[in-house]
């Protein structure tokens, strides 16, 4: 089947709709779209398709559905789980978000923001923040991030603990539904009940049902009072009682609770140019605490600095520093979002994305780190996250002096150590990362039965002659 639906006429028909401009078919060209960020999958495609308008990705849809040719969507290319490479034989197509990048509207009333797939995380964030709103979800690879891929996957981010993730400031969707068709549900109410959800059968469902093209988002008052803290601590268990204590303080202004391990932050510190520990002395783990108010001289300074006084004399936290400026809060900002690119330059990594009850962290990190190192001696355990939400990358670093090769060849090994723990404490296998190529060998085990079956019936009836980025999420 690929070699007939990739023949000359279908891409020359492809070419009809979105123009030179909009078809890559040199192998240089689309080089970048065949392998992942993380350099886990290297696949092949013959071309790259860039529609610049959501009625030119649904004509291009129809083509490749009628020509039977599969298609990966794809935007900003970061997945973490090779969800948005094509497979090894050419035989997919890509069709790229990133030229569908209009902000269509901003609604300061209704608090909305109407925004195309392809536009990047950060740009949407700034749009918002120019008429004084927050879009409140961040995450690390934001800056490249399109919004149609970190719906399709439901990022989950560093405010998690405060706005929920990707899913539950969506409102309204366009999507292209694997036969072409474009479903315009781009509605912006707060309240309508009228059947089915169906925005967020898309949202989670990594490209597999159809392409978001746009999307209506419920946008936040911008925080006006920002206070942000670098706490070491001793322990994780510290860690999550200076949590709770920021919780119980007023749960309403803590924006972010993250955790980082003493192992991760010097690898940043080796890694990162320009980082620097604004702490006297080291810890074994640290925590980056923001809190946020839309309320201008809201407070924010004081609340931290008594919750963490207390913190301090009661032992629970070791040391911790204020930023004092813009500046000082995005170097510790800076600290946290560099993990995952500190740890790549240390050398070969295996993610695991996982989730347990918050009161569960530090058991699961005590645990997971126990079985790691029996299995591999010498490997180097680098929990960190958003403990605020119970989202640790239980990430693994291999032993100094390993071959790469043969320590990502440990992956499903280390993977499953790990998950034995995750499910001791109930947790997810996949928190916010996707299932991606990764990881779909995994889901029988983990949401086999009634929930697999649901999901491949509406996998069935969407994408009955599965075109949609096929291998990716269901076995
Ligand atoms: C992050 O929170 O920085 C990313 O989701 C993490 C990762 O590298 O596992
Ligand atoms: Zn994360």
């Amino acid at each position: 089947m690929p070699d007939t639906a990739l023949t000359l006429p279908l891409l020359d028909q492809i070419r009809a709709v979105v123009g030179d401009r909009g078809l890559l078919t040199e192998a240089s060209d689309t080089a970048p779209y065949a392998q992942d960020w993380r350099k886990l999958f290297q696949g092949s495609t013959r071309a790259v398709i860039r529609p610049g308008t959501t009625r030119e990705l649904a004509e291009v849809v129809r083509l490749c559905a009628a020509a039977g040719a599969p298609i990966v969507p794809q935007g900003g290319n970061t997945s973490m789980v090779g969800g948005a490479v094509p497979n090894e034989d050419g035989s997919e197509l890509v069709l790229s978000t990133a030229r569908l990048n209009r902000i269509r509207d901003l609604d300061p009333v209704d608090m909305t923001l109407t925004i195309e797939a392809g536009v990047t995380l950060k740009a949407a964030q700034l749009a918002a923040a120019e008429r004084n709103c927050l879009l409140p979800l961040s995450i690390s690879s934001e800056g490249t991030a399109q919004i149609g891929g970190v719906l399709a996957v439901n990022a989950g981010g560093n405010n998690t603990v405060r706005y929920g993730n990707a899913r539950d400031l969506v409102l309204g969707l366009e999507v292209v539904l694997p036969d072409g068709t474009i479903w315009n549900g781009l509605r912006r109410l707060r309240k309508d009940n009228t059947g089915y959800c169906l925005r967020q059968l898309f949202v989670g469902s990594e490209g597999t049902l159809g392409i978001i093209t746009a999307a209506v988002l419920k946008l936040a008052p911008a925080p006006k009072d920002i206070a942000v803290a670098f706490c070491g601590v001793d322990s994780v268990d510290n860690a999550l009682q200076l949590f709770a204590r920021f919780q119980s303080h007023d749960a309403s202004a803590l924006s972010a609770f993250e955790l980082m391990s003493g192992l991760g932050t010097d690898f940043v510190l080796k890694n990162i140019p320009n980082a620097v520990l604004p702490l006297a002395e080291k810890a074994p783990f640290y925590c980056l605490v923001e809190l946020a108010t839309p309320r201008p001289n809201g407070g924010m300074r004081p609340a931290i600095e008594e919750v963490l006084e207390k913190a301090l004399e009661d032992g629970v936290v070791l040391d911790a520093a204020i930023a004092e400026s813009d500046a000082q809060r995005a170097a510790i900002w800076r600290l946290r979002e560099e993990h995952s690119e500190a740890q790549k330059r240390e050398g070969a990594s295996v993610k695991n994305d996982v989730s347990v009850p918050v009161s569960k962290v530090p058991a699961f990190i005590r645990k997971a780190t126990i079985a790691c190192e029996a299995l591999i001696p010498g490997v180097r355990c680098v929990p960190f996250g958003h403990m605020g939400d119970g989202n640790i990358h239980f990430n693994l670093e291999q032993p100094v002096g390993a071959d790469p090769a043969w320590f990502l060849d440990q992956d499903h090994a280390i993977m499953e150590v790990v998950n034995e723990v995750v499910r001791e404490y109930d947790g997810s296998f996949s928190a916010e990362h996707g299932i991606g190529k990764l990881k779909p060998y995994l889901m029988p085990d983990w949401r086999g039965g009634t929930e697999l079956a649901i999901m491949q019936r509406i996998k069935a009836a969407l994408d009955p002659a599965g075109i949609m980025n096929p291998g990716k999420v269901l076995p």
